[in-house]
């Protein structure tokens, strides 16, 4: 269990009214929560602008009966194997895909991955969720 700090800060009133709504709409059980979350996204920036091993996932959404799609789909994970832990393939409808890749590595193969997805033509949306590997945040 790592040992917990007290700190106090200084901050306008505004401020902190403002954030103290945003921590209740938000569902955060504490103010210290929502703080703590703040400062773990922050770090979390870091370590994806550092190139840092980090883990995320991309979903794309793409039609399988444009001619040559899928198969694109396949060919460029076939090329990213070391990052990418797992892929889910669910069939949303009669043409829609959703493919979820899960995602383990470096910060920047893992973008040259999402930017590979997100410029096939046909993908009608992407999103790629950056978060931690874990290390260095409690
Ligand atoms: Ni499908």
């Amino acid at each position: 269990m790592p040992q917990v700090k007290r700190i106090s800060m200084s901050l306008e009133e505004d401020l902190l009214r403002r954030f103290n709504r945003q921590v209740s709409r938000q569902g955060y059980p504490t103010r210290s929560e929502a703080i703590k979350a703040l400062m773990r996204q922050s770090l979390i920036e870091g370590e994806w602008k550092g190139d840092q091993e980090v883990a995320g996932a991309i979903t794309i959404v793409y039609d399988h009966h444009r001619r040559g799609l899928a198969k694109r789909v396949q060919e460029i994970q076939h090329h990213f194997v070391p990052v990418i832990a797992s892929t889910q393939h669910i069939h949303l409808d009669h043409h829609n895909c959703l493919e979820v890749v899960v995602v383990k590595g470096r910060a920047g193969r893992i973008q040259e991955l999402a930017t590979a997805l997100r410029s096939i033509k046909g993908v009608k949306h992407n999103a790629l969720v950056m978060t931690t590997a874990g290390r260095g945040i409690d």
